[in-house]
């Protein structure tokens, strides 16, 4: 089943104008997207995904809401330059819903899950050629270790770096529970009977083998130069790490230089271009908390360009 995280609340974030150009940054199963596209009868949606399957799927079901819209496959680091060759040069509102859709978690087929047996891939974009079974069989044991540990906030991360590195050895470590059982014997067997020992590792080796945390800071900063004057950038994160970056990204655009913060009237040109649309981040609602698991770590946190 597909449930889209904070619909509401993010649609609001984005305050729609029914003649307006909007980006979806991350269509996948066009939850979000069929929304927007309900609102904005004389306007423009732009989706991007770099996910064939989840293109497919979204294209039929948006064309039952409308034309005005466009999917482009492509990796959310080239917005901007994927509109300047459309001639957008401008856009009113910018949503990221970030990570995997749930669509790719269940699909065994797609290497995403610790609990089905499937090739070592995560690709999101099939026509990429690193998958996760180059990062497991190719990387050294303190690379392992060190993505383990930084994207997983794995605590057995050296142990789980060894254990890989030891069996392959002995032949190339080929599948998802083939994975599972060398995590599961790199720690204490109390932590084993708790649930998801692979938890940590298939989402550290997932965002190693899409790039997620290295483009990201780079993919808002861009995304927020395509974005007019009082246009809204909307970001839904799944976890600590992302959400950091986004937070940093967006006090960074937010607050006065501290060149000139002292001074009693701050030059315009130094005066922040945006603003924070709510200083507290967005949780989501106790209903969607209880009918979508999913949803327990996500955030939402919401920009405004003012100048
Ligand atoms: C959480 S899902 C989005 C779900 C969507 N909002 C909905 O309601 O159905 C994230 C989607 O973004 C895509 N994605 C993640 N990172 C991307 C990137 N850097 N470039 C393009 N697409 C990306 C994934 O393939 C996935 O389909």
């Amino acid at each position: 089943m597909h449930y889209s995280v904070m619909k509401e609340e993010a649609i609001k974030a984005l305050n729609l104008k029914d003649d307006g150009t909007y980006v979806d940054a991350t269509l996948g199963y066009a939850g979000h997207s069929e929304e927007i596209l309900k609102k904005i009868k004389r306007g423009f949606l732009f989706a991007f995904d770099q996910d064939i399957q989840a293109i497919n799927y979204s294209l039929e079901k948006l064309k039952k809401v409308g034309s005005n819209f466009e999917i482009i496959k492509s990796n959310f680091l080239y917005m901007k330059e994927e509109l300047e060759s459309r001639g957008v040069l401008k856009v009113d509102g910018i949503l990221f819903d970030l990570g995997v859709s749930s669509p790719q978690l269940d699909e065994a087929g797609r290497g995403f899950s610790y609990h089905k047996d499937a090739k070592l891939d995560m690709r999101m974009d099939l026509d990429s050629n690193f998958s996760a079974y180059d990062v497991v069989n190719t990387y050294s044991e303190k690379d392992l270790a060190r993505i383990i540990f930084t994207y997983g906030e794995e605590k057995y991360a050296r142990e789980i770096a060894r254990n890989i590195v030891a069996a392959r050895t002995y032949a190339p470590i080929t599948t998802t529970l083939e994975l599972v059982d060398i995590i599961r014997h790199s720690m204490p067997i109390k932590k084993v009977i708790e649930k998801n020992p692979a938890r940590k590792t298939f989402q550290a080796i997932r965002i190693e083998v899409n790039h997620e945390i290295e483009i990201l800071e780079e993919s808002l900063k861009k995304a927020l130069s395509i974005l007019d004057i009082n246009g809204k950038m909307a970001v839904i994160t799944f976890h600590s790490l992302e959400d950091r970056i986004v937070k940093n990204v967006f006090k960074e655009l937010t607050e006065v230089d501290s060149l000139v913060k002292g001074l009693p009237e701050i030059p315009l040109e130094y005066q922040p271009k945006f603003r924070l649309v709510s200083q507290k981040v967005i949780t989501p609602s106790e209903t969607e908390l209880e009918e979508n698991k999913r949803s327990r770590s996500s955030k939402l946190r919401v920009i405004e360009r003012i100048r």
